[in-house]
């Protein structure tokens, strides 16, 4: 059995080397700090995206014995490129339509398709840097000074963010798997127009 003259002892030796390990700690822990946080802000970012319903109509459906599904394999990557749609016959009125995969929407608008939100250089969002992404979702306006963005893309939604927190989105959509996939550019409400 310890005496209690030892006890003391061996606490303070306790205390002496958790006050010299924790200088060591600090240190070792301020040299992976930015590679932690940014690890955070990925992990915020992913939270933002799946509250946000990015996936909704970002990532196409497929049909499963469950019903409709997120197809996975194309997360994030927008409208297929393999699916052409025809011109819009809709009729002068109150309905808009979107397609089975929940990718693309036809209304007064013409036919807006959901981008490639991956970060793929040639067509998806690789070339995006932050300034584009905070000024399109700030402004509404294509790549940040381009068209207006289409419905229902729910700009003002993400407006609403903190810079933060929009830098978090970012972040997110920058780590995630590049996938290829060119979604076609919108139509207008007579036809192919130049959005740009
Ligand atoms: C209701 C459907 C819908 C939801 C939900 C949605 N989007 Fe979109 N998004 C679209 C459509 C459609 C477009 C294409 C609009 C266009 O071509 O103008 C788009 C375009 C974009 C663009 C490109 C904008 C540009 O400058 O051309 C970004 C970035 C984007 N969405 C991010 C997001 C993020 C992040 C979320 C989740 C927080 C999200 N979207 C949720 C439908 C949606």
């Amino acid at each position: 059995m310890k005496t209690k003259n030892q006890s003391v002892k061996t606490m303070k030796s306790v205390v002496l080397m958790t006050l010299c390990a924790a200088p060591v700690v600090l240190l070792i822990g301020a040299a992976h700090s930015p590679s932690r946080s940014e690890t955070a802000r990925i992990a915020r970012g992913k939270y933002l995206v799946d509250y946000g319903g990015c996936n909704d109509c970002h990532t196409p459906l497929k049909m499963t014995d469950q019903g409709p599904q997120p197809d996975l394999s194309r997360m994030l990557s927008g409208h297929p490129e393999s699916v052409e749609l025809p011109p819009p016959e809709l009729k002068a009125g109150p309905w808009f339509a979107a397609t089975a995969g929940m990718t693309a929407w036809t209304g007064p608008w013409g036919i807006s398709y959901a981008s490639n939100l991956t970060p793929d250089t040639n067509t998806g969002m690789g070339i995006w840097t932050w300034e584009m992404f905070r000024k399109a979702m700030r402004t509404g306006k294509h790549m940040g000074d381009g068209r207006d963005i289409l419905p229902p893309m729910p700009w003002r939604s993400l407006k609403a963010l903190s810079d933060e927190d929009l830098k978090a989105v970012f972040a997110y959509l920058r780590s995630i798997p590049p996938l290829s996939n060119r979604v076609p550019e919108p139509v207008g409400p007579k036809g192919p127009v130049s959005y740009q």
